[in-house]
Protein backbone atom coordinates (compact mmCIF):
# COMPACT_ATOMS: atom_id res chain seq x y z
CA UNK A 1 0.00 0.00 0.00
CA UNK A 2 2.89 2.20 1.14
CA UNK A 3 4.86 1.49 -2.30
CA UNK A 4 1.62 2.03 -4.45
CA UNK A 5 1.30 6.23 -2.58
CA UNK A 6 4.59 6.78 -3.68
CA UNK A 7 4.11 5.57 -7.20
CA UNK A 8 1.63 7.52 -7.12
CA UNK A 9 1.30 10.16 -10.81
CA UNK A 10 0.20 13.66 -9.80
CA UNK A 11 -1.50 15.85 -12.34
CA UNK A 12 0.58 19.18 -12.95
CA UNK A 13 -1.97 20.91 -11.58
CA UNK A 14 -1.72 20.45 -7.50
CA UNK A 15 1.93 21.00 -8.77
CA UNK A 16 1.53 24.28 -10.08
CA UNK A 17 -1.09 25.90 -7.61
CA UNK A 18 1.90 24.72 -5.10
CA UNK A 19 3.65 27.05 -6.89
CA UNK A 20 1.44 29.81 -7.06
CA UNK A 21 0.58 29.76 -3.66
CA UNK A 22 4.19 30.40 -2.81
CA UNK A 23 4.24 33.30 -5.59
CA UNK A 24 1.13 34.79 -3.73
CA UNK A 25 3.02 34.78 -0.54
CA UNK A 26 5.62 36.69 -2.05
CA UNK A 27 7.93 33.93 -3.06
CA UNK A 28 7.78 33.75 -7.14
CA UNK A 29 8.08 29.92 -7.87
CA UNK A 30 7.21 27.87 -11.06
CA UNK A 31 7.69 24.12 -11.51
CA UNK A 32 10.17 22.59 -13.58
CA UNK A 33 9.53 20.56 -16.35
CA UNK A 34 12.18 18.17 -17.68
CA UNK A 35 11.88 16.20 -20.94
CA UNK A 36 12.95 12.51 -20.91
CA UNK A 37 14.22 9.79 -23.53
CA UNK A 38 15.96 7.36 -21.33
CA UNK A 39 16.33 5.66 -17.63
CA UNK A 40 19.48 7.53 -16.72
CA UNK A 41 18.03 10.29 -17.76
CA UNK A 42 14.93 9.64 -15.87
CA UNK A 43 16.89 9.07 -12.38
CA UNK A 44 19.26 12.50 -12.78
CA UNK A 45 16.13 14.46 -12.81
CA UNK A 46 14.41 12.40 -9.89
CA UNK A 47 17.48 12.99 -8.12
CA UNK A 48 17.58 16.75 -9.03
CA UNK A 49 13.82 17.02 -7.65
CA UNK A 50 14.78 15.07 -4.58
CA UNK A 51 18.40 16.72 -3.73
CA UNK A 52 16.08 19.97 -3.61
CA UNK A 53 12.94 18.69 -2.16
CA UNK A 54 11.44 20.00 -5.24
CA UNK A 55 7.72 18.79 -7.09
CA UNK A 56 8.61 18.47 -10.91
CA UNK A 57 7.33 17.12 -13.82
CA UNK A 58 8.70 14.73 -15.98
CA UNK A 59 7.49 15.05 -20.06
CA UNK A 60 8.31 13.17 -23.04
CA UNK A 61 7.35 14.37 -26.90
CA UNK A 62 5.97 12.23 -29.25
CA UNK A 63 9.50 11.77 -30.52
CA UNK A 64 10.77 10.58 -26.85
CA UNK A 65 7.59 8.10 -26.61
CA UNK A 66 8.43 6.84 -30.31
CA UNK A 67 12.10 6.44 -29.57
CA UNK A 68 10.94 4.40 -26.44
CA UNK A 69 8.34 2.42 -28.25
CA UNK A 70 5.49 4.02 -26.56
CA UNK A 71 4.07 5.75 -24.03
CA UNK A 72 3.55 3.17 -21.57
CA UNK A 73 7.15 2.53 -21.96
CA UNK A 74 7.90 5.88 -20.67
CA UNK A 75 5.78 5.54 -18.38
CA UNK A 76 6.96 2.04 -16.99
CA UNK A 77 10.67 4.11 -16.88
CA UNK A 78 9.73 6.76 -15.00
CA UNK A 79 8.23 4.56 -12.17
CA UNK A 80 10.74 2.05 -12.13
CA UNK A 81 13.37 4.73 -11.47
CA UNK A 82 10.91 6.49 -8.56
CA UNK A 83 10.76 2.97 -7.72
CA UNK A 84 13.78 1.99 -7.08
CA UNK A 85 15.03 6.17 -5.88
CA UNK A 86 12.21 5.84 -3.13
CA UNK A 87 11.32 9.31 -4.64
CA UNK A 88 8.55 10.50 -2.35
CA UNK A 89 8.08 14.02 -3.94
CA UNK A 90 4.98 14.77 -6.44
CA UNK A 91 5.74 13.87 -9.77
CA UNK A 92 3.68 14.22 -13.35
CA UNK A 93 4.43 12.79 -15.99
CA UNK A 94 2.89 14.76 -18.71
CA UNK A 95 2.85 14.51 -22.53
CA UNK A 96 4.99 17.65 -24.11
CA UNK A 97 3.86 19.04 -27.81
CA UNK A 98 1.03 16.08 -28.22
CA UNK A 99 -1.61 16.16 -31.20
CA UNK A 100 -4.98 14.69 -30.97
CA UNK A 101 -3.87 11.07 -31.61
CA UNK A 102 -1.13 11.35 -29.24
CA UNK A 103 -2.36 12.76 -26.11
CA UNK A 104 -5.68 10.52 -25.90
CA UNK A 105 -2.51 7.37 -26.64
CA UNK A 106 -1.33 8.95 -23.36
CA UNK A 107 -4.63 9.44 -21.62
CA UNK A 108 -5.03 5.92 -22.06
CA UNK A 109 -1.47 4.86 -21.32
CA UNK A 110 -1.21 6.32 -18.17
CA UNK A 111 0.36 9.49 -18.57
CA UNK A 112 -0.80 11.92 -15.41
CA UNK A 113 -1.22 14.89 -18.09
CA UNK A 114 -1.15 15.91 -21.63
CA UNK A 115 -0.17 18.82 -23.52
CA UNK A 116 -2.11 18.88 -26.90
CA UNK A 117 -0.34 22.05 -29.01
CA UNK A 118 -2.72 23.17 -31.73
CA UNK A 119 -1.26 26.55 -31.72
CA UNK A 120 -0.55 26.25 -35.87
CA UNK A 121 -4.44 26.27 -35.90
CA UNK A 122 -6.43 29.62 -36.14
CA UNK A 123 -7.82 30.53 -32.31
CA UNK A 124 -11.27 29.21 -32.77
CA UNK A 125 -10.46 25.75 -33.99
CA UNK A 126 -6.95 25.82 -31.56
CA UNK A 127 -9.80 26.31 -28.80
CA UNK A 128 -12.14 23.35 -30.21
CA UNK A 129 -8.59 21.25 -30.26
CA UNK A 130 -8.08 21.87 -27.08
CA UNK A 131 -11.69 21.44 -25.58
CA UNK A 132 -12.22 17.90 -27.25
CA UNK A 133 -9.03 16.78 -25.82
CA UNK A 134 -10.19 17.97 -21.95
CA UNK A 135 -13.44 16.83 -22.38
CA UNK A 136 -11.10 13.36 -22.75
CA UNK A 137 -8.62 13.64 -20.10
CA UNK A 138 -10.27 15.31 -17.44
CA UNK A 139 -12.97 12.54 -16.76
CA UNK A 140 -9.82 10.27 -16.77
CA UNK A 141 -8.35 12.65 -13.82
CA UNK A 142 -5.34 13.97 -16.67
CA UNK A 143 -4.20 17.62 -16.92
CA UNK A 144 -4.21 19.33 -20.05
CA UNK A 145 -1.86 22.08 -21.74
CA UNK A 146 -2.99 24.10 -24.56
CA UNK A 147 -0.76 26.16 -26.88
CA UNK A 148 -1.65 29.69 -27.74
CA UNK A 149 0.58 31.57 -30.43
CA UNK A 150 3.81 30.17 -32.00
CA UNK A 151 7.14 29.91 -30.95
CA UNK A 152 9.96 30.62 -33.21
CA UNK A 153 12.31 27.82 -34.27
CA UNK A 154 11.32 24.16 -34.60
CA UNK A 155 8.53 22.91 -32.88
CA UNK A 156 8.38 18.90 -32.82
CA UNK A 157 7.50 18.25 -36.49
CA UNK A 158 7.17 21.96 -37.76
CA UNK A 159 9.21 25.21 -37.84
CA UNK A 160 8.39 28.40 -37.80
CA UNK A 161 10.78 31.42 -39.20
CA UNK A 162 8.88 33.88 -36.30
CA UNK A 163 7.59 33.99 -32.94
CA UNK A 164 3.71 34.87 -32.91
CA UNK A 165 3.12 36.57 -29.84
CA UNK A 166 0.10 35.38 -27.59
CA UNK A 167 -2.44 38.39 -26.97
CA UNK A 168 -2.91 38.43 -23.37
CA UNK A 169 -6.41 39.84 -23.53
CA UNK A 170 -7.55 36.61 -24.78
CA UNK A 171 -5.19 34.34 -22.25
CA UNK A 172 -8.24 34.13 -19.56
CA UNK A 173 -10.71 33.68 -22.39
CA UNK A 174 -8.82 30.84 -24.05
CA UNK A 175 -8.32 28.93 -21.11
CA UNK A 176 -12.14 29.43 -19.85
CA UNK A 177 -12.99 28.37 -23.24
CA UNK A 178 -11.02 25.71 -23.93
CA UNK A 179 -11.24 24.17 -20.16
CA UNK A 180 -7.38 23.24 -20.45
CA UNK A 181 -5.81 24.04 -17.07
CA UNK A 182 -2.69 25.25 -18.54
CA UNK A 183 -1.33 27.64 -21.59
CA UNK A 184 1.97 28.12 -23.02
CA UNK A 185 2.10 31.05 -24.15
CA UNK A 186 4.28 32.77 -26.67
CA UNK A 187 6.00 35.73 -25.25
CA UNK A 188 9.61 35.39 -27.48
CA UNK A 189 11.34 32.05 -26.26
CA UNK A 190 12.08 29.26 -29.11
CA UNK A 191 13.11 25.68 -28.95
CA UNK A 192 16.12 24.32 -29.28
CA UNK A 193 20.19 25.58 -28.54
CA UNK A 194 20.16 29.49 -30.96
CA UNK A 195 17.57 30.92 -29.44
CA UNK A 196 19.18 33.72 -30.92
CA UNK A 197 18.91 37.47 -29.49
CA UNK A 198 16.93 38.37 -26.17
CA UNK A 199 15.66 41.32 -27.45
CA UNK A 200 12.71 38.83 -28.66
CA UNK A 201 11.75 38.21 -25.20
CA UNK A 202 8.64 39.93 -24.54
CA UNK A 203 7.44 39.22 -20.54
CA UNK A 204 4.73 41.82 -20.70
CA UNK A 205 2.95 39.59 -22.31
CA UNK A 206 3.60 37.31 -19.19
CA UNK A 207 2.73 40.26 -16.79
CA UNK A 208 -0.28 41.27 -18.18
CA UNK A 209 -1.65 37.45 -19.09
CA UNK A 210 -1.04 36.86 -15.90
CA UNK A 211 -2.94 40.19 -14.31
CA UNK A 212 -5.77 39.21 -16.68
CA UNK A 213 -6.01 35.70 -14.94
CA UNK A 214 -6.02 37.66 -11.46
CA UNK A 215 -8.27 39.87 -12.34
CA UNK A 216 -10.65 37.12 -12.84
CA UNK A 217 -9.41 35.28 -9.68
CA UNK A 218 -8.48 32.10 -12.04
CA UNK A 219 -4.99 32.01 -11.05
CA UNK A 220 -5.24 28.88 -8.38
CA UNK A 221 -7.05 26.70 -11.64
CA UNK A 222 -5.22 27.73 -14.57
CA UNK A 223 -1.76 28.44 -14.93
CA UNK A 224 0.74 29.95 -17.47
CA UNK A 225 3.51 27.59 -19.33
CA UNK A 226 6.84 28.76 -20.44
CA UNK A 227 8.22 27.09 -22.93
CA UNK A 228 12.25 26.80 -25.19
CA UNK A 229 13.46 28.08 -21.51
CA UNK A 230 16.56 26.07 -21.64
CA UNK A 231 20.00 28.65 -20.14
CA UNK A 232 22.09 27.06 -22.53
CA UNK A 233 25.15 27.65 -20.22
CA UNK A 234 28.28 28.73 -22.46
CA UNK A 235 30.17 26.34 -20.48
CA UNK A 236 28.74 23.36 -21.10
CA UNK A 237 28.92 24.60 -24.85
CA UNK A 238 32.51 24.90 -24.51
CA UNK A 239 33.00 21.85 -22.70
CA UNK A 240 31.76 19.74 -25.64
CA UNK A 241 33.43 21.53 -28.51
CA UNK A 242 36.78 21.06 -26.36
CA UNK A 243 35.98 17.43 -26.68
CA UNK A 244 35.13 17.39 -30.21
CA UNK A 245 31.78 19.16 -30.16
CA UNK A 246 31.04 22.27 -33.34
CA UNK A 247 28.35 23.58 -31.81
CA UNK A 248 28.03 27.57 -32.96
CA UNK A 249 26.00 30.49 -32.13
CA UNK A 250 24.52 29.37 -29.05
CA UNK A 251 22.55 31.14 -26.51
CA UNK A 252 19.57 30.54 -24.36
CA UNK A 253 17.38 32.66 -22.03
CA UNK A 254 19.30 34.35 -19.34
CA UNK A 255 18.40 33.38 -15.44
CA UNK A 256 17.29 37.04 -15.05
CA UNK A 257 15.00 36.56 -17.74
CA UNK A 258 13.41 33.20 -16.17
CA UNK A 259 13.62 34.63 -12.89
CA UNK A 260 11.06 37.52 -14.34
CA UNK A 261 8.78 35.52 -16.62
CA UNK A 262 8.36 33.59 -13.26
CA UNK A 263 8.18 37.08 -11.12
CA UNK A 264 5.37 37.99 -13.85
CA UNK A 265 3.76 34.96 -13.72
CA UNK A 266 4.86 31.49 -15.49
CA UNK A 267 4.20 28.57 -13.26
CA UNK A 268 5.56 25.92 -15.25
CA UNK A 269 9.12 26.39 -17.02
CA UNK A 270 10.43 24.01 -19.84
CA UNK A 271 13.48 22.53 -20.09
CA UNK A 272 14.94 19.85 -22.80
CA UNK A 273 18.36 21.04 -24.56
CA UNK A 274 20.42 22.12 -21.15
CA UNK A 275 19.57 18.49 -20.62
CA UNK A 276 20.49 17.72 -23.57
CA UNK A 277 24.30 19.01 -23.91
CA UNK A 278 24.69 18.24 -20.03
CA UNK A 279 24.40 14.36 -21.16
CA UNK A 280 26.33 14.98 -24.36
CA UNK A 281 29.14 16.74 -22.28
CA UNK A 282 28.89 13.42 -19.75
CA UNK A 283 29.23 11.15 -22.64
CA UNK A 284 32.14 12.73 -24.77
CA UNK A 285 33.84 13.10 -21.56
CA UNK A 286 33.40 9.35 -20.52
CA UNK A 287 34.95 8.34 -23.87
CA UNK A 288 37.90 10.85 -23.61
CA UNK A 289 38.77 9.75 -20.45
CA UNK A 290 38.15 5.71 -21.54
CA UNK A 291 40.06 5.64 -24.99
CA UNK A 292 39.59 1.89 -26.02
CA UNK A 293 36.00 1.10 -23.63
CA UNK A 294 34.83 -0.35 -27.07
CA UNK A 295 36.97 -3.43 -26.00
CA UNK A 296 34.73 -3.96 -22.78
CA UNK A 297 31.85 -2.49 -23.99
CA UNK A 298 29.22 -3.34 -27.08
CA UNK A 299 27.13 -0.77 -25.77
CA UNK A 300 29.77 2.04 -25.69
CA UNK A 301 31.21 1.11 -28.69
CA UNK A 302 28.27 2.24 -30.55
CA UNK A 303 27.93 5.46 -29.34
CA UNK A 304 31.61 6.04 -29.71
CA UNK A 305 31.32 4.58 -33.39
CA UNK A 306 28.46 7.54 -33.46
CA UNK A 307 31.09 9.80 -31.88
CA UNK A 308 33.71 9.34 -34.09
CA UNK A 309 31.69 9.28 -37.62
CA UNK A 310 32.18 5.27 -38.07
CA UNK A 311 28.28 4.95 -37.55
CA UNK A 312 26.15 7.55 -39.05
CA UNK A 313 24.19 9.75 -37.12
CA UNK A 314 20.36 10.86 -38.13
CA UNK A 315 18.23 13.39 -36.17
CA UNK A 316 14.80 12.61 -35.33
CA UNK A 317 13.68 13.13 -38.40
CA UNK A 318 16.15 10.71 -40.21
CA UNK A 319 18.07 13.31 -41.57
CA UNK A 320 22.27 13.00 -41.45
CA UNK A 321 24.09 14.95 -38.49
CA UNK A 322 27.96 15.98 -38.64
CA UNK A 323 29.24 13.89 -35.24
CA UNK A 324 30.59 17.47 -34.04
CA UNK A 325 27.03 18.73 -33.66
CA UNK A 326 25.41 15.89 -31.88
CA UNK A 327 23.31 17.57 -28.75
CA UNK A 328 20.32 14.64 -29.13
CA UNK A 329 21.13 11.84 -26.66
CA UNK A 330 18.72 9.98 -29.03
CA UNK A 331 21.04 10.49 -32.33
CA UNK A 332 23.98 8.55 -30.45
CA UNK A 333 21.83 6.12 -28.30
CA UNK A 334 19.86 5.03 -30.99
CA UNK A 335 21.85 1.62 -32.26
CA UNK A 336 21.81 0.73 -28.77
CA UNK A 337 17.94 1.06 -28.32
CA UNK A 338 18.03 -0.91 -31.52
CA UNK A 339 20.12 -3.58 -30.12
CA UNK A 340 20.12 -3.64 -26.34
CA UNK A 341 16.66 -1.49 -25.89
CA UNK A 342 16.40 -2.66 -22.31
CA UNK A 343 19.63 -0.93 -21.46
CA UNK A 344 18.26 2.54 -21.93
CA UNK A 345 15.04 1.35 -20.21
CA UNK A 346 15.61 -0.93 -17.02
CA UNK A 347 17.73 0.25 -14.28
CA UNK A 348 21.46 0.02 -15.88
CA UNK A 349 22.93 -0.55 -12.27
CA UNK A 350 21.37 -4.09 -13.03
CA UNK A 351 23.43 -4.77 -16.37
CA UNK A 352 26.84 -6.27 -16.33
CA UNK A 353 28.63 -3.90 -18.75
CA UNK A 354 30.66 -2.06 -15.67
CA UNK A 355 31.63 1.15 -17.97
CA UNK A 356 28.04 1.38 -19.64
CA UNK A 357 27.06 1.96 -15.41
CA UNK A 358 29.75 4.08 -15.21
CA UNK A 359 29.16 6.21 -18.30
CA UNK A 360 25.25 6.47 -17.10
CA UNK A 361 26.28 7.40 -13.86
CA UNK A 362 28.17 10.14 -14.81
CA UNK A 363 24.91 11.21 -17.66
CA UNK A 364 22.48 10.70 -14.13
CA UNK A 365 24.89 13.07 -12.24
CA UNK A 366 25.30 15.84 -14.81
CA UNK A 367 21.28 15.85 -15.03
CA UNK A 368 20.80 15.99 -11.51
CA UNK A 369 23.44 18.53 -11.12
CA UNK A 370 21.55 20.76 -13.33
CA UNK A 371 18.00 20.12 -12.86
CA UNK A 372 19.37 21.23 -8.89
CA UNK A 373 20.73 24.18 -10.42
CA UNK A 374 17.52 24.77 -12.23
CA UNK A 375 15.16 24.48 -9.01
CA UNK A 376 16.64 26.85 -7.29
CA UNK A 377 16.29 29.54 -9.79
CA UNK A 378 12.81 28.66 -10.37
CA UNK A 379 11.79 29.00 -6.46
CA UNK A 380 10.55 25.18 -6.76
CA UNK A 381 13.47 24.12 -4.46
CA UNK A 382 11.56 23.71 -0.46
CA UNK A 383 7.95 23.35 -2.23
CA UNK A 384 7.84 19.92 -1.54
CA UNK A 385 9.40 19.61 1.83
O1 LIG B 1 9.50 20.62 -28.51
C1 LIG B 1 10.53 20.64 -27.92
C2 LIG B 1 11.10 19.63 -27.03
O2 LIG B 1 12.44 19.99 -26.85
C3 LIG B 1 10.95 18.20 -27.50
O3 LIG B 1 11.83 17.91 -28.52
O4 LIG B 1 10.45 16.60 -30.15
O5 LIG B 1 12.94 16.60 -30.26
O6 LIG B 1 11.78 15.40 -28.42
P1 LIG B 1 11.73 16.55 -29.39
P1 LIG C 1 14.31 24.11 -24.74
O1 LIG C 1 14.69 23.68 -26.12
O2 LIG C 1 14.66 25.55 -24.51
O3 LIG C 1 14.87 23.24 -23.68
O4 LIG C 1 12.71 24.03 -24.64
C1 LIG C 1 12.09 22.85 -24.21
C2 LIG C 1 10.62 22.88 -24.41
O5 LIG C 1 9.96 23.89 -24.55
C3 LIG C 1 9.95 21.56 -24.41
O6 LIG C 1 8.61 21.66 -24.72
ZN1 LIG D 1 8.10 23.31 -25.98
Amino acid sequence: MEEENQLRLYSIVPLMQMAEKSSLDDSPSAVGAYNVNFYAQAEGILKGLSGTDAPGIIQASKGACKFQGGPDVIQYIVLEAMKNLGHEHPVAVHLDHGDETSAIECVDKGFSSVMIDASHLPDEENIAATNAIVEYAHPRGVSVEGEYGLLAGVEEDTEHAKSVYADPRFVPEFLERSGADALAIAYGTSHGPNKGRTDSLDTTIVRDSYQGLLKASMTLDKFLVGHGSSTVPAELVAGINALGGTLEGTSGVPGYKIKEAIEYGIRKVNIDTDLRLKITLAMRQFLADNPGVEKSSEALGMIKGVFDGTIPALDKHKKPIEPGMLVDPRSYLDPVKKNMPELLREDYHKCEDDAFIEAMELVSQGVAEHVADLNRMFGSAGLAR
